[in-house]
């Protein structure tokens, strides 16, 4: 059995083990908890977020509750074109690819906005919302 290492040992001069004695602190893996019915598949049923395109180019934006698809985006460092931020220009209409499911109903102002575009899943990225979580359609 070799000495284990103490602030004595490192004292020059003094002889110093060649392998340093290693205990381990666990002997078996920590448990892992497990929800019902968890799995990889509901986890990823769980992850909440948009995916959108604008002008060729797709965005992939994590739900936030409560905020704009938008402010999100910008947030998480998606650079979605916008100008007037209030509902009026039209410049930050995305078209949804997948997660609706995330998003409020579209107000009036998308509505009249994006008129017959809004059938086609587009959106205005300033005014949609993020349902909060608790919210079920
Ligand atoms: S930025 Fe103008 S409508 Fe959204």
């Amino acid at each position: 059995m070799r000495k284990p290492l103490t602030v004595g040992s490192l004292i020059p001069g003094r002889s110093i083990p060649s392998q340093p004695q290693i205990t381990s602190l666990h002997t078996s893996p920590a448990p892992v908890a497990k929800k019902n019915g968890s799995s990889s598949t509901s986890r990823q049923q769980n992850v909440q977020h948009v995916r959108v395109k604008q002008r060729d180019q797709v965005f992939q934006v994590r739900a936030v509750p409560r905020e704009t698809i938008l402010s999100a985006a910008l947030a998480q460092g998606q650079a979605i074109e916008y100008k007037c931020q209030q509902g009026q220009c039209g410049k930050c209409a995305v078209q949804l690819i997948e997660g609706s499911s995330c998003l409020s109903s579209p107000g009036n102002q998308e509505k009249d906005k994006l008129g017959s575009k809004l059938s086609q899943g587009y959106r205005l990225a300033c005014q949609s919302t993020f349902r909060s979580m608790t919210q079920n359609s």
